[in-house]
């Protein structure tokens, strides 16, 4: 199936990473605004995940893992909670967003690879609708886990081959050291192949899921032939959300293979 867009909200986009819980309402309701537009200018078909940030890292953290039952429990609650804060800004605008619980529809096999029940994705986007996914917990075979927003995106792509990956970040894309040191220079493109090369360093903040290094990652594990398009850029400038959806020209890191 081809869609138009699978959109990442970055943890750090949505929320404060620096606090508990903490909500950047002032964005979100603007990236609901930036999203409705483009979903009746050009993209009806697609599909929004979004990251942990101050609902999912802490949690994890707190329980160091989600093996145990009431840490996956609080996890799944926690992000729940997001989850409908974003699809409820979505609907203020006129997205007929619906949730859609990854822990309830991936499963991590015995030889770890991502399995998903597509069909609900395909129904809803095939009546316009606008499935929001999150960073969760996902059951497995050997066990629980966490699952990133970024891992759920490039596997999404594997089913329904979008025109565009887009991950909005709290920075403007790849640099070729850590973005806080001084002379950090912003990557045009990005090859997959050189990604040993770049000194990603570490934010300092609670990720227990890896942050660029590993979005990029999971691009090399699941890269397929047909990913047209992949950009990281910032999703806290204005504007910048809506160009993107709408294949505009925007500042930001394109990602080949
Ligand atoms: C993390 O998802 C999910 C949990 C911690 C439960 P992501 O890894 O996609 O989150 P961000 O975007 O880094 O915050």
């Amino acid at each position: 199936m081809h869609i138009t867009n699978i959109l990442k909200l970055g943890g750090s986009v949505i929320t404060d990473k620096k606090g508990h819980y903490s909500i950047r309402y002032a964005d979100v309701y603007r990236i609901a605004q930036e999203i409705s537009l483009a979903y009746s200018m050009c993209s009806k078909r697609m599909l929004i995940v979004h990251g942990g940030g101050s609902f999912g890292h802490p949690t994890v953290a707190e329980h160091g893992g989600v093996e145990n039952p009431m840490a996956t429990s609080q996890v799944v609650y926690f992000m729940r909670e997001l989850n409908m804060v974003i699809v409820d800004a979505l609907n203020a605008y006129g997205v007929p967003a619906i949730p859609m619980d990854t822990h309830a529809i991936f499963y991590r096999d015995c030889e770890k690879f991502l399995q998903f029940f597509y069909k609900p994705l395909e129904e809803a986007i095939e009546k316009s609708i606008v499935p929001v996914l999150y960073g969760d917990v996902v059951f497995g075979c050997k066990g629980s886990d966490v699952l990133s927003g970024d891992e759920i995106v490039w596997r999404l792509s594997t089913v329904f081959k979008p025109c565009r990956i887009l991950f909005a970040s709290d920075v403007d894309g790849v640099y070729d050291k850590h973005p806080s040191e001084v002379g950090a220079k912003l990557l045009d493109v990005v090859s997959l192949h050189n990604i040993g090369v770049i000194e990603f360093g570490s934010q300092g903040r609670t990720d227990v899921t890896g942050e660029m290094k590993a979005k990029l990652l999971y691009g090399l594990r699941y890269w397929h032939g047909d990913i047209a398009e992949v950009l990281i850029f910032n999703g806290l400038k204005k504007g910048r959300i809506y160009n993107a959806l709408c294949g505009k020209d925007v500042h930001g890191t394109r990602v080949i293979l």
